[in-house]
Parts: C-alpha cells; sequence; structure tokens
C-alpha cells in the first residue's frame, strides 16, 4: 500500500512515498480504509524531530498522522463493536505511533465512532484531535459550566473553532482572540465577544473570568491569568510553550494545568452526536490531496490556518 514515511526529522521534503505491506488487525485491533485524513500542528512538530519524535524515533518506517476517516475492512477476532463496511472515524494511537498517512491503517476498535451520516470524510478527519481537545479540555481537565465566562485564544483555528462551540453547547459566555480578517468567522461560530489581538491588548479588556483556554503559551501565560477571578482555571495546550504553567497560576491565586489529548472511542462518540445533531461544524479551509502533503503541512506550519484543512485520499 501507498504510504508517507517520514525519513529523517526536517523540512517537508522529508515527507516521501513509499510502498510498504498493509497492516494486519490484532484481536482488539480494525484496519481501516482511509478515506481522509487532516493534519494537526503536532504532525508538524513531530517532523521537526519534536512533538512525539522521541516516543516513535525506534520504530521504522515512522508514518506520522492520527486523524482519520474511512471504511472497515478487517475486524480483530474480539471486537464485536464494528464490522466490515462501517464508515468510522476517530484520532488513531494518540499519543503513540499513529501511522495515519497510509491508504489502510490499524487502531483499536474502542479509539474510532461511527462517522455521521450528514457529514464528508474529510469533515469527519477534521473533527478528531482538534474536536477532542477541546472536549477534553472544556469536560475533564476544567468543568466548564453554563453561564461561566471563558477566555479562548486562537479562536479561529483547529481546537479554538471547535471550543468555541463546545462552549457554547455547555451555555458558556465565550470571549475569543483572533486577528482582525477571523473576527466575522468567530462571532458566526457563536463567540459573545471577539478581540483581535493584534490591535488590542486582551487582559485590558477583559477581567474576572472562570476560565482560559490557551492554544498560544508563552507569555500568554501571564497575560491570561491576569483575566482570571481568583480561583479560575487556565489551561494551557502548547507543550513547547506551558513552561512554568502551574506555578505561575498557584503564585496569582489561580489554578493552572497542561494537557495531553489522548485517544478515546468514547468521547468520539460524543463529538459524533454534535456532529449529528449540527451543535458542532467543522470549518475546512482547504482540502488537499495525498500527493500534496506536503504543502498540508506547509499550510499549518503558518500558524494561520482558518479552521482545519484535511487531505483526501
Ligand atoms: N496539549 C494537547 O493535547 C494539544 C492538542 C491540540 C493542540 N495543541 C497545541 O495547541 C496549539 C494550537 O493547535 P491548533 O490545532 O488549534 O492550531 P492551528 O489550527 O494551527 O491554529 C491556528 C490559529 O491560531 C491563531 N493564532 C495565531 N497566533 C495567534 C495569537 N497570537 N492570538 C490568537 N490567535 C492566534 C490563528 O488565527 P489568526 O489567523 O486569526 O491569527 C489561526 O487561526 C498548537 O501548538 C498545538 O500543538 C495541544
Amino acid at each position: 500500500m501507498k504510504a508517507v514515511i517520514l525519513t529523517e526529522p526536517g523540512g517537508v521534503e522529508k515527507l516521501q512515498f513509499d510502498e510498504i505491506p498493509k497492516p494486519i488487525a490484532a484481536d482488539d485491533e480494525v484496519v481501516v480504509k482511509v478515506k481522509a485524513i487532516s493534519i494537526n500542528p503536532i504532525d508538524v512538530k513531530t517532523r521537526m524531530g519534536i512533538g512525539l519524535y522521541a516516543r516513535l524515533v525506534s520504530e521504522v518506517p515512522i508514518i506520522l498522522g492520527w486523524d482519520i476517516s474511512g471504511e472497515i475492512v478487517e475486524v480483530g477476532a474480539r471486537v464485536e463493536e464494528f464490522k466490515v463496511g462501517d464508515e468510522v472515524f476517530g484520532m488513531i494511537n494518540f499519543p503513540g505511533h499513529g501511522k495515519a498517512y497510509a491508504e489502510y491503517v490499524t487502531c483499536k476498535a474502542e479509539h474510532l465512532a461511527r462517522k455521521p451520516r450528514n457529514i464528508s470524510h474529510t469533515q469527519a478527519a477534521a473533527s478528531c484531535l482538534a474536536a477532542l481537545t477541546a472536549w477534553q479540555a472544556l469536560t475533564k481537565v476544567a468543568r466548564l459550566s453554563k453561564n461561566d465566562r471563558i477566555l479562548i485564544h486562537a479562536a479561529a483555528g483547529g481546537v479554538g473553532h471547535f471550543a468555541v462551540q463546545i462552549s457554547k453547547q455547555i451555555g458558556a459566555y465565550v470571549v475569543a482572540t483572533c486577528s482582525k480578517e477571523n473576527t466575522d468567522f468567530v462571532s458566526s461560530i457563536g463567540a459573545n465577544e471577539v478581540i483581535d489581538y493584534q490591535t488590542v491588548n486582551f487582559e485590558d479588556k477583559i477581567s474576572e473570568l472562570d476560565f482560559v483556554l490557551d492554544a498560544i503559551g508563552g507569555d500568554y501565560i501571564e497575560r491570561s491569568l491576569k483575566t482570571l477571578k481568583m480561583g479560575g482555571t487556565y489551561i494551557c495546550l502548547p507543550s513547547n510553550k506551558s513552561a512554568g504553567v502551574i506555578e505561575k497560576s498557584k503564585a496569582t491565586g489561580k489554578n493552572g494545568y497542561t494537557m495531553l489529548v489522548e485517544s478515546n472511542g468514547n468521547d468520539m462518540k460524543v463529538i459524533a452526536q454534535m456532529l449529528e445533531n449540527n451543535q458542532i461544524i467543522p470549518h475546512l479551509s482547504s482540502i488537499y490531496s495525498f500527493e500534496e502533503i506536503q504543502a498540508a503541512h506547509r499550510q499549518i506550519e503558518t500558524g494561520r490556518t482558518k479552521g482545519k484543512i484535511a487531505v483526501l485520499l
């Protein structure tokens, strides 16, 4: 089968097509014929030798990617939930070796949910890691409740645009940051207030919030903590820009967290239900062909992707 392997850490040219054997399902696994994948910043970081690279380096070949949508073509002996022909989607084997950039993948059945019929494979693939991160951050790390006030940074991005929609479903009041060109988009998905971070210091505009979900990190940590009420909760997503989160939060009377999203089929089922009910709608700004995977990586590298991108196999 055709797969994209990472020959060594580096630029997009290190992503190379190869022919490798089709995988076989273990007893608790399924084989999925991949119809679409999505690319996340973690794919780019890992390609560069950071991110999850250290966890994968002992396995050859390294195949990046975690977000898939496709059709089951084989089920392991102990899998009861799915059968051949089922259309499924999910974030597979995260934070392990996902191997999603391939025509076929194996994964534990418990990482998947049925793909809602009302969305395409590209939309489904786009609603995996980013949507799961938003869901797990807002309902498991923090427990966002109705009428809570939350600040969501990078609200126009992959995680952010799901986080805005999920927060609104919960009944929270959402303040969001994005650039001027994305303010209409972020308002359209439900944000109550939108702050253009390029012209306004968000910490001068808002205060006494209950939560901050921060996909930027670095100097946003201290600035965001200023917007929280005492006892408020701050969650920092980029692990390479979250140094000192817990200590800095504690020092200011707030609760600070880092997190790492995890594969979870039950959470994927909740996301599937929200997609089916149109309670969350993935925004796809571009769809690439499999051959254009290097271009897809370049787009995520810009750090300015609106919503998500997907790759159609
Ligand atoms: N810990 C975890 O489990 C976990 C899970 C998922 C993601 N992450 C990390 O979280 C980060 C975001 O992921 P993502 O998938 O959402 O990325 P993304 O889709 O690439 O985010 C792009 C968005 O960031 C916005 N942005 C850039 N600079 C900004 C700033 N200074 N203030 C506000 N918005 C800004 C851009 O909006 P404008 O164009 O409007 O500027 C763009 O829409 C990445 O570092 C990723 O690795 C961590």
